[in-house]
C-alpha cells in the first residue's frame, strides 16, 4: 500500500472541546504532515493558561523533541536565563513553536535541525493559531525568523526590524527579535554584537544590544516598553489601552 500523502492541516484533527488540555491531547496524534513520523513525540506550548505573553519560536529541538516540552535545551536555558533577568517568571508566560514537531537529519550520531518548509509551517499553523486564540496574549513575541515570517509575513526582516511593535488580529501587538540560539551560535569575536550582549548579560550589565533588551517587554503590561539602558535612550512602545496591571 502506498502511504498516504500529507498535504493535511492540523485542523483536520482539532478537538471538538475548545480547551488547551483537548488541543494539547488532539496535537499529539496529529499526522498533517510527514514530521510526526521523524519527531519522538509533538511538542505543543506550555505555560500559563492566561499569559499576557506568549513566545513563538521554530520547532522543538533534540531535547524537546525527546521530553515533549517547548524550550527545555540550551535555548530555552538562555530564554529562561534573561526573563529571570528581567524579572518575568517564565511560568507567567506561554512558550511554544510554529511546527510542533522536530525536523532533522542524521549526521553521524547526532541529529540535526533542519528548518521547516512553507507546507510544514502551513500544516502546523492551526495548532499555533488555537493557542493563541485560547490563552489569549497581550503581546506575541517572535524567537526568530522562521516564526516572525509566519506571524507578520514573508517581507519581515528581523535584522531590521526587531523590537517594533505591529498591532495585529492575533494578539494586540506582536513583536519580533532574534532566536535565541543565533546567540549560542554566535562567534566568540570582539566585533559580534549578538556575543558582546551575551558577555554583557553574564556580567549583567545591561546593554543596548542585550537580548533581554531587544525582546523582553517589562513586566507590567500596563506600559510595555523596551529599555536601552547602556545608551540611556528608553523606547516608549505603545500603551495598551485595555491591559489591566498584573
Ligand atoms: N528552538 C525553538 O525554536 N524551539 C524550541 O522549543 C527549542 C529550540
Ligand atoms: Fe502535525 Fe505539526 Fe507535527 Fe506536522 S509538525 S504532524 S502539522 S503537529
Amino acid at each position: 500500500m502506498t502511504k498516504p500523502k500529507a498535504e493535511g492541516s492540523a485542523a483536520d484533527f482539532f478537538p471538538e472541546r475548545k480547551t488547551l488540555p483537548a488541543f494539547r491531547n488532539a496535537a499529539a496524534d496529529c499526522k498533517a504532515c510527514d514530521l510526526w513520523e521523524r519527531g519522538t513525540q509533538t511538542v505543543f506550548g506550555e505555560g500559563a493558561r492566561r499569559a499576557e505573553v506568549v513566545f513563538v519560536g521554530e520547532q522543538p529541538g533534540n531535547e524537546e523533541d525527546l521530553t515533549g516540552k517547548p524550550f527545555v535545551g540550551p535555548a530555552g536555558r538562555l530564554l529562561g536565563e534573561a526573563l529571570a533577568e528581567a524579572g518575568i517568571d517564565r511560568a507567567q508566560t506561554y512558550v511554544t513553536n510554529v511546527v510542533k514537531h522536530f525536523k532533522w537529519e542524521p549526521r553521524g550520531k547526532r541529529r540535526i535541525h533542519k528548518k521547516p518548509n512553507a507546507r510544514e509551517i502551513t500544516a502546523c499553523r492551526p495548532w499555533l493559531e488555537a493557542e493563541i486564540a485560547l490563552v489569549k496574549p497581550k503581546v506575541i513575541v517572535c524567537l526568530g525568523a522562521t516564526a516572525a515570517q509566519a506571524l507578520l509575513g514573508p517581507k519581515f526582516r528581523v535584522s531590521k526590524q526587531r523590537g517594533e511593535f505591529i498591532e495585529s488580529t492575533l494578539a494586540p501587538y506582536i513583536v519580533a527579535t532574534v532566536h535565541p540560539s543565533s546567540i549560542l551560535r554566535a562567534p566568540d569575536d570582539e566585533n559580534s554584537s549578538h556575543r558582546k550582549a551575551t558577555v554583557h548579560r553574564r556580567s549583567e550589565t545591561d546593554c543596548a544590544h542585550s537580548f533581554k533588551d531587544q525582546i523582553i517587554p517589562q513586566k507590567r503590561f500596563n506600559t510595555v516598553r523596551l529599555t536601552c539602558i547602556c545608551e540611556s535612550l528608553p523606547r516608549p512602545l505603545p500603551e495598551f489601552a485595555d491591559a489591566q496591571v498584573v
